[in-house]
């Protein structure tokens, strides 16, 4: 593939210009009209399809309160088959977001949906139920990690004009919490991307601020007007690192952090296009099962806020560690400490029911953080490259990153690297289950993956297939591109379960599944900091069955 596309050039493609054929074009030239752009400046959304319904979400961005607005489904895009109609207020106690389940819909199709609101037509939605029996074709697109000061989001306008693609599946970090000195401040501000408020957002105000900044971005709008969304958060969504007590990036002079957690998940809830909590359950409680016919089932896990014990800090234990016996202890009962989890019991429960006697040919897990034993190799030979590549042995970070590779310990230990004594009981649940066929889907990491999954007895449990950010960059970029590349190499080579992994890239994976196998294609975009690029495929990996697991081809 070597496609070049930028926003300008849709507009001026006679192939994508509206009216002459593509819907992507379609949206694009409505959602440019100035009325438009004042009343939906946030665009329109659809989510969390069921074979017979699909959420549809649209904001009133310069809202009379109590506005009325008008929401359609057709058959057509040109909206001359109207099989569905209703109206909403939009109302300041939502933020002025409009939440509609449509329900009633028939399995595995294709609807277009709009809104009106103050005489003004929101550009068209394209979205789709869920297959239901025989099927033999599904196709996602897998995104994480769009950081709006790190670029431009180039990967969101691939996927909305891929034609191939039928669900979004976003694995969170679909937001940051930063403010213009945090985390991709520099480049936003190089780029003049940047994040809005101007500082750590903790009201929830600022979340909803933030939240419609990135609804504002035009990628962004055009990825969700061609295709429904099923989303799972990670930690950037609320703040870094968050358990179930507390989070690495909420100190204590910036207020209550459960205030904080519950002010950026009703901000979520509401700017998303998702399903508000069932009776029972919590905002945190974000889990759901998704069937795809006879082919395959998606659990989406929560991992951050509801069964997460508390992250290990290296800097708690590494000086006491000066032995293997010490390291081994270290694995054992300090990550290891069978009291430490990461999944609720609810949670569980949910994934027990969900999955029991589920016969799906492909069982994928939308998992925010990577699952794969990562270990840090010995990089000893970078010591001398210090002068030409950035790498600084020197450097506090650098040489704990040095002793971990002395010690062969686990690069994070916010990942299930951290909580092995959780994963291999997640693991033993899935036995139980009968599914040793985990075809593991990754957020998080910022780079691509193609993994194999093991329990603590050596026996397969599946594939890891990890994507790259959006925006976010990788984490040895910083060392320079020989170094990051001879990094991803040595990370490779140096862990049993890591086929093939890739730092360097933005982008997502296009999933594609039949009965027989899965192709998992690694789509990268060149450019961020403009919106010039061009598209790439820099990898191909194949999944088949084999008896009960999976392998690559
Ligand atoms: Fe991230």
């Amino acid at each position: 593939m070597n496609l070049s596309l930028t926003r300008r050039r849709l507009l001026q493609s006679g192939l994508l210009a509206a009216g002459s054929g593509s819907f992507i074009g379609q949206v694009l030239a409505h959602s440019q009209q100035a009325d438009v752009q004042t009343i939906f400046s946030h665009g329109i959304a659809s989510g969390e399809p069921q074979a017979d319904s699909v959420l549809l979400w649209t904001r009133v961005s310069v809202a009379q309160d109590n506005d009325v607005v008008e929401w359609e489904l057709a058959a057509d895009r040109q909206f001359q088959n109207v099989l569905q109609r209703g109206t909403r207020h939009a109302d300041k106690h939502h933020d002025h977001c409009i939440k509609v389940t449509v329900s009633g819909l028939r399995a595995g199709q294709v609807y277009y949906y709009r809104f009106k609101c103050q005489g003004v037509y929101s550009e068209p939605g394209r979205t789709r139920t869920l297959p239901n029996g025989d099927i033999d074709q599904l196709s996602f697109a897998i995104a994480s990690c769009s950081n709006f000061p790190f670029g431009y989001f180039n990967a969101y306008e691939v996927i909305a004009a891929d034609p191939d693609v039928q669900f979004v599946l976003h694995l969170g970090d679909y937001i940051y919490e930063y403010g213009h000195k945090g985390y991709g401040g520099t480049t936003g501000k190089a780029i003049n991307r940047n994040h809005e408020p101007a500082h750590e957002i903790l009201s929830l105000a600022d979340y909803r601020q933030r939240h419609a900044q990135y609804k504002s971005d035009m990628a962004s709008r055009l990825m969700h007007a061609a295709h429904p969304l099923i989303p799972t958060w990670d930690d950037h969504e609320s703040t870094n690192n968050p358990y179930m007590q507390g989070a690495q990036n909420h100190q204590a002079h910036e207020g209550d952090w459960s205030e904080r957690r519950e002010a950026s998940l009703k901000a979520y809830y509401e700017w998303m296009p998702i399903r508000e909590p069932e009776q029972g359950l919590n905002r945190k409680q974000l889990w759901r099962h998704f069937q795809f016919g006879n082919l395959a089932s998606l659990l989406t896990l929560e991992t951050r806020h509801t069964g997460r014990s508390i992250q290990i800090d290296y800097k708690d234990h590494l000086s006491k560690i000066t032995t293997k016996e010490d390291r081994d202890l270290f694995l054992k009962q300090v990550l290891g400490n069978p009291e430490r989890t990461m999944l609720s019991e609810n949670m569980q429960n949910f994934y027990n029911q969900s999955l029991q006697n589920n016969s799906s040919q492909w069982h994928l897990l939308g998992n925010q953080i990577p699952m794969a034993r990562t270990h840090v190799p010995d990089i000893s030979q970078f010591l001398k490259n210090k002068s030409q590549e950035g790498y600084d042995p020197v450097a506090e970070e650098h040489a704990q990153f040095r002793r971990l590779g002395e010690l062969d310990l686990p690069i994070y230990l916010d990942t299930w690297d951290g909580y092995p004594g959780a994963r291999q009981a997640f693991y033993e649940q899935n036995q139980k289950l009968g599914i040793e066929d985990l075809l593991v889907l990754t957020g998080d990491s910022h780079s691509f993956w193609t993994n194999q999954l093991f329990d603590d007895n050596g026996k397969a449990m599946g594939v890891e297939i990890g994507t790259a950010g959006i925006t976010s960059p990788g984490d040895f970029e910083s060392y320079g591109p020989k170094t990051a590349s001879a990094m991803d190499k040595l990370v490779a080579d140096h862990n049993p379960e890591i086929v093939w992994t890739d730092c360097q890239h933005r982008g997502f994976v296009k999933l594609s599944l039949n009965k027989q196998k899965a192709r998992a294609d690694f789509i990268s975009v060149t450019d961020i900091l403009t919106e010039k690029y061009q598209v790439e495929r820099i990898k191909r990996a194949e999944i088949i069955k084999k008896g009960n697991s999976l392998t690559y081809t």
